[in-house]
């Protein structure tokens, strides 16, 4: 459990890659009164991220880090990051795997939120893969990163009903509602509130 040290809220980045729809719920969450989170800063390694329009609106830090070498752009992700004092790591969408080294700098205080119910379809394509199952019903995670793809610590999960006319589209967006719901839920949980 992440100890919350005093009054102040504990500064927060959000790592995104697309739409950043989680991004968003985040900062509203943030912006709550007694909201044990600040959101400082907000990384890319897509400068076409829709999400990023919520830094502008915001007024929350930006950054694009160029993934053509991942060591380098987790270089400077890590020296931005210690630059701004950020105590947890949002993983919202972002489409990299995170190296070993990177995970040792912020061992248990990154967490990422996943469209299935961990163990369940991790990876990609997981609504798709829930329906062909026939599976009765999917939801999302949101759990600690560890060095496995989506196989850390589970924190939450929230169940959805998969119908019978049911779409890979239809489901994302069903889980995605509850997806904004849960994330807030599951940090609070972290600082045990
Ligand atoms: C979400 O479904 C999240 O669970 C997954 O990627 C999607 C990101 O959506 N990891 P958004 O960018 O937050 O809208």
């Amino acid at each position: 459990m992440v100890q919350l040290t005093g009054p102040k809220s504990i500064k927060c980045a959000v790592f995104i890659s697309g739409a950043g729809s989680n991004l968003k719920s985040l900062i509203q969450f943030s912006k709550r009164k007694n909201s044990p989170i600040s959101i400082e800063l907000i990384i890319s390694d897509n400068s076409k991220a829709k999400g990023l329009k919520f830094g502008k609106i915001f007024k929350i830090s930006s950054k694009v880090f160029n993934y053509k070498n991942r060591l380098i752009a987790e270089k400077k992700i890590i020296s931005e990051i210690k630059k701004k004092k950020i105590k947890i790591i949002c993983l919202a969408g972002f489409m990299r795997v995170l190296s070993k080294d990177f995970l040792k700098s912020f061992k248990g205080k990154i967490l990422n939120i996943h469209p299935s119910l961990l163990p369940k379809y991790k990876g990609l394509n997981t609504h798709h893969r829930a329906i062909s199952n026939n599976e009765k019903y999917s939801g999302c995670t949101v759990h600690f990163v560890n060095s496995k793809l989506d196989s850390g610590k589970i924190i939450l999960q929230k169940k959805v009903k998969i119908t019978k006319s049911e779409t890979a589209k239809s489901l994302a967006k069903k889980i995605l509602v509850q997806e904004h719901k849960l994330y807030p839920k599951a940090i609070k949980e972290v600082f045990n509130l």
